[in-house]
C-alpha cells in the first residue's frame, strides 16, 4: 500500500540521498580491495618474504580501513539528517492538518489518542525512516560486492555458500508479517494507554477520579494495559529472535562447509590457501550485510503500521476549512449585521436537532439575549456564528456574507466569544493575554485587564503579570478566568461578540463592574449575550426565548413581560 507513498516523503531529498548512495558504492568497492591484498599478502609476500610488497600491502589494508570509516562518518550524518527531515515534516504536517479540523473531530476522538499518533506512532518511525534507506543502501552494496568479490575469487565456493540464502528469505518473510501485525496491536494499545494517563493524570480527571474514588479502577486498567504491552512486545521481540537465531547458525556453518569443500576433490580444484583464506574472510563478511537487509525488511514491514496510522491521520477530510473562493472582508470594516436564516443543526451522531428551524435577526451594534433552560441549545447558536460547526440546513450570515464564504481567520477577527469554559495555556498571565493579539503592547494588556476588573487582582499575584499560570502555575478561580478571558476578548476588539454566560461565575459588585466595562464595550458592536439570569439581559434590545432548540418568543423585556409568556415566567 503506502511504501510509494512513503517514497514520496523522501523525493524532496534525492539529491542528498544520491550522495549517501554514491559514498556507500564507493566505500563498497574500497572495502573490496581488502580479500584481494589478503590473498597476495599470503601467497606472495610472506612465501617469498618480499618485505616490500608486505609493507605496501598492509598499508593498503590500512588506507581501505581508514577510508571507508571516514566514508561512514559522512554518510550516517547525511543520512541521520535526511531521517530527521522526513519526521519532522510529517509531523509537522499531521499537527497542521489537525488543527484545520473541525471541533466535531476532537468531540468523537479520544484525549491522548491523538497525542500518541504523534508521540509514539511518529516517534517509533523515526529509527525506521533515519536507517531504513541508508541501511538497504549499504547492506545491499556491500552484499553485492561482497559476492562478486568471492564470485571472483572462486565461482565454486561461492555456489556453495548461496544454499543458504532461500530458506533465510523465507524465514525473515513469515518474521515481518507477524512482527507488522503485532506492531499495530501495540500501537493501538499504547494510545489506550495514553487514554488512560490523560484521564487519570490530568488535572480535571484526577480531580474527578478523586472525588468519585475511582483511582483503584483506573491503576487497574493501566496495569492492565501495560501488561498487555509487554506481553505484545515480548512476542515481537521473540517472533523475531528464534528465526534470527537459527538463522546465525546456518551462516556459521558455512565456512566448516567451505573448508569441508576445499578438501574434497570435486570442487578444491586448483585453489590456493590464500584464495580459501580470502574467501572465507570475505564469506563472513557477507553474513552481516545478509542479516541487516533481512532486518530491515522486519523492521519497514513492521513500521508499516505506523505508516498506516499516520497517514488515516494525514487524510482526514477538513470539514470545516476556508472556502475555495472567499468573498473578501475588512474585518476592520464589518459592520456586524448578523442573521440566521431558518438555522437547523444536529450534532453528529446526535438525533434530534440541537438548533431548529432558528430565524434571528441582530441589527449591527445592538445587543441580542438569548435565554432559555439549560440544553435548550444557546451555546449551540453561538457555536454555529462562530463555525466551530456548519448547520445542517439553513445559513448564518454577517453582513449578509454567509459565515460559509468567508476566510476563517477573518471570520475569527470578526467574531469574539467569551465562552463558559476558558482555556489558560501554560505560560504568564501576560502570554496569555497576548494570545488574543500577538502584537499587543503591554499597556494596552493591562488596559484591557483593567476593563476586565482583573487587574488589581493580577497585580496582586506573586509575580504579578509574570506569574506562571494554566496547567501547572497558579491556579485561577472560575470567576477569575472568565474575567481573564473578557480581557482577552477585550483585546481582539471583535465587531460581534458573544458572551456565554460570561458573568455568571462572578460575584455581584464584579459583575456589576464588569458589566459596565462591556456596556461601553458593546457600543457600536453587535452582541449576544447568554445569560440564565435575567437581570444582566433586561437591557437588551431585543430578547428571545430558546426552548428544544427553537425560538419561541422574542421581543423586549417590556413586550415580553406584556405577554406573560415563557419570559414572564422565568423572570418571576
Ligand atoms: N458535542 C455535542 N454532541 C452532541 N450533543 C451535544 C453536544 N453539545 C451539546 N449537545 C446537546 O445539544 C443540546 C444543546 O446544548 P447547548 O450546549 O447548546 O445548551 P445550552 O442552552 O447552552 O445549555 P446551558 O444553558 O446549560 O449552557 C443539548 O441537548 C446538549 O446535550
Ligand atoms: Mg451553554
Amino acid at each position: 500500500m503506502s511504501l510509494r507513498r512513503i517514497g514520496r516523503l523522501f523525493s524532496a531529498y534525492r539529491v542528498a540521498l544520491a550522495i549517501v548512495i554514491a559514498i556507500i558504492v564507493a566505500s563498497s568497492i574500497v572495502a573490496m580491495a581488502s580479500p584481494f591484498l589478503l590473498r597476495a599478502v599470503i601467497d606472495n609476500a610472506l612465501p617469498n618474504q618480499d618485505l616490500r610488497l608486505l609493507v605496501w600491502l598492509v598499508a593498503g589494508m590500512l588506507a581501505v580501513a581508514a577510508l571507508t570509516s571516514a566514508f561512514g562518518v559522512v554518510q550516517t550524518w547525511i543520512s541521520t539528517k535526511i531521517g530527521q527531515q522526513v519526521i519532522h515534516r510529517l509531523r509537522s504536517d499531521v499537527f497542521a492538518h489537525l488543527q484545520r479540523q473541525s471541533i466535531a473531530f476532537f468531540i468523537r476522538t479520544r484525549t491522548g489518542e491523538v497525542q500518541s499518533r504523534i508521540t509514539n506512532d511518529i516517534g517509533g518511525m523515526q529509527s525506521v525512516v533515519t536507517s531504513t534507506a541508508t541501511s538497504i543502501a549499504s547492506n545491499l552494496t556491500t552484499a553485492v560486492a561482497t559476492a562478486v568479490a568471492m564470485t571472483a575469487l572462486s565461482w565454486r565456493l561461492s555456489l556453495v555458500s548461496l544454499v543458504v540464502m532461500p530458506p533465510a528469505v523465507y524465514l525473515t518473510r513469515r518474521v515481518a508479517m507477524t512482527r507488522r501485525a503485532i506492531t499495530a496491536q501495540r500501537q493501538r494499545e499504547l494510545a489506550d494507554l495514553n487514554v488512560t494517563i490523560e484521564e487519570g493524570l490530568s488535572i480535571s480527571g484526577i480531580q474527578l477520579s478523586k472525588t468519585m474514588g475511582t483511582g483503584p479502577s483506573l491503576v487497574a486498567r493501566f496495569t492492565a494495559s501495560s501488561a498487555r504491552l509487554i506481553d505484545l512486545e515480548l512476542r515481537s521481540e521473540l517472533a523475531g529472535r528464534w528465526v534470527m537465531a537459527s538463522m546465525s547458525v546456518i551462516f556459521a556453518a558455512i565456512p566448516a562447509v567451505i573448508y569441508l569443500s576445499a578438501g574434497l576433490p570435486m570442487t578444491a580444484g586448483t585453489m590456493t590457501i590464500g584464495t580459501l583464506v580470502a574467501f572465507t574472510a570475505l564469506q563472513s563478511g557477507l553474513f552481516r550485510p545478509l542479516m541487516g537487509l533481512l532486518n530491515v525488511g522486519v523492521s519497514l514491514t513492521s513500521s508499516l503500521a505506523l505508516f498506516a496510522r499516520v497517514f488515516e491521520y494525514l487524510d482526514l477530510p477538513v470539514d470545516i476549512d476556508d472556502p475555495q473562493s472567499p468573498v473578501e472582508v475588512n474585518p476592520a470594516l464589518v459592520n456586524g449585521h448578523v442573521r440566521f436564516d431558518d438555522v437547523t443543526f444536529a450534532y453528529p451522531g446526535g438525533t434530534t436537532a440541537a438548533v431548529a428551524g432558528v430565524s434571528l435577526d441582530v441589527a449591527a451594534g445592538t445587543t441580542l439575549a438569548l435565554v432559555g433552560e439549560t440544553g435548550s441549545g444557546k451555546s449551540t447558536i453561538a457555536a454555529l456564528l462562530a463555525r466551530l460547526y456548519d448547520p445542517s440546513s439553513g445559513r448564518v450570515t454577517i453582513d449578509g456574507i454567509d459565515v460559509r464564504d468567508m476566510r476563517m481567520a477573518d471570520l475569527a477577527s470578526v467574531v469574539g466569544m467569551v465562552s463558559q469554559e476558558t482555556y489558560l495555556l501554560h505560560t504568564t498571565v501576560r502570554e496569555n493575554l497576548r494570545y488574543a493579539k500577538p502584537d499587543a503592547t503591554d499597556e494596552q494588556i493591562e488596559t484591557a485587564a483593567r476593563a476586565a476588573q482583573i487587574h488589581e487582582l493580577i497585580a496582586a499575584l506573586p509575580d504579578g503579570y509574570d506569574t506562571v499560570v494554566g496547567s501547572r502555575g497558579h491556579r485561577f478561580s472560575g470567576g477569575e478566568k472568565q474575567r481573564i478571558a473578557i480581557a482577552r476578548t477585550l483585546l481582539r476588539n471583535p465587531r460581534v461578540l458573544i458572551l456565554d454566560e460570561a458573568t455568571s461565575a462572578l460575584d455581584t459588585e464584579t459583575e456589576r463592574a464588569v458589566q459596565t466595562a462591556f456596556d461601553a464595550l458593546a457600543q457600536g458592536r453587535t452582541t449576544i449575550t447568554i445569560a440564565h439570569r435575567l437581570s444582566t439581559v433586561r437591557d437588551a434590545a431585543q430578547i428571545v426565548v430558546i426552548d428544544h432548540g427553537r425560538v419561541i418568543e422574542s421581543g423586549t423585556h417590556a413586550s415580553l413581560v406584556e405577554d406573560n409568556g415563557r419570559y414572564a415566567t422565568l423572570a418571576a
